[in-house]
């Protein structure tokens, strides 16, 4: 009987790996650089993701691989989390410089690969370099898996989607703040 059990665990287990593996894989380009933007009658360079403010938006199913090729065309080192996306065995991709992976240097390139197992929903991306993420940031939306990706959720099927990113805008560098 425990024998019994015990292979039932271990096809459980394989079945568990054989849906992770199932995800698929998807793959992004950040380029960090400064841009000028225009906001509450002012005009500023700030830094970006693909000249982008808010950054781009990372559209996932539940259990897809993604990675995100940081290009860091900027003066300063670093880094971006995935914030609220837990890291199983993989927390040199998350983010917080100094604490989890160096910052990646100015002029240079890293590859971060994030691992989505069970969030579902919006999460959001940011900068984890001082105050660089006050305008380095952008959504993650992780939509159900991919065998019912919209017609499981909680709710009836929206008609549309809208993301909304609230933020600060600060009028002074905010590098110098
Ligand atoms: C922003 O605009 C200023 C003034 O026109 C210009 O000198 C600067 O090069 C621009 N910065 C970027 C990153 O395009
Ligand atoms: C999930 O389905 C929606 C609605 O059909 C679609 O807009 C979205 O691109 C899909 N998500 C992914 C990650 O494929
Ligand atoms: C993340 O997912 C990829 C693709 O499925 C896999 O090759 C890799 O081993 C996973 N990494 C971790 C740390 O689980
Ligand atoms: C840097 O980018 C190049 C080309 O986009 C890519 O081939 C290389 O793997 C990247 N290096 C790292 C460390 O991610």
């Amino acid at each position: 009987m425990g024998l019994m059990y015990r292979f039932l665990g271990f096809m459980f287990l394989g079945f568990l790996l054989f849906c992770k593996a199932e995800g698929a894989i998807r793959y992004y380009d950040f380029v960090v650089k400064e841009s000028n933007f225009t906001r509450l009658c002012s005009t500023k360079s700030i830094l970006t993701v693909n000249d982008r403010f808010p950054g781009p938006e990372i559209q996932v199913n539940k259990g897809d691989t993604v990675f995100v090729n940081v290009h860091n065309q900027g003066t300063y080192g670093i880094t971006i989390h995935w914030h609220g996306v837990k890291m199983p065995r993989n927390p040199w991709s998350d983010g917080p410089e100094y604490v989890t992976q160096c910052p990646i240097p100015a002029g240079t390139n890293f590859t971060q690969e994030i691992n989505f197992s069970t969030e579902e929903g919006t999460l959001w991306w940011h900068a984890h370099s001082d105050w660089s993420r006050a305008t380095v940031h952008g959504a993650i939306i992780v939509y159900t898996a991919n065998a019912d990706n919209g017609t499981s959720y909680p709710y009836p099927k929206p008609h549309g989607e809208q993301t909304i990113v609230i933020a600060s805008w600060y009028k002074a560098d905010v590098m110098e703040v």
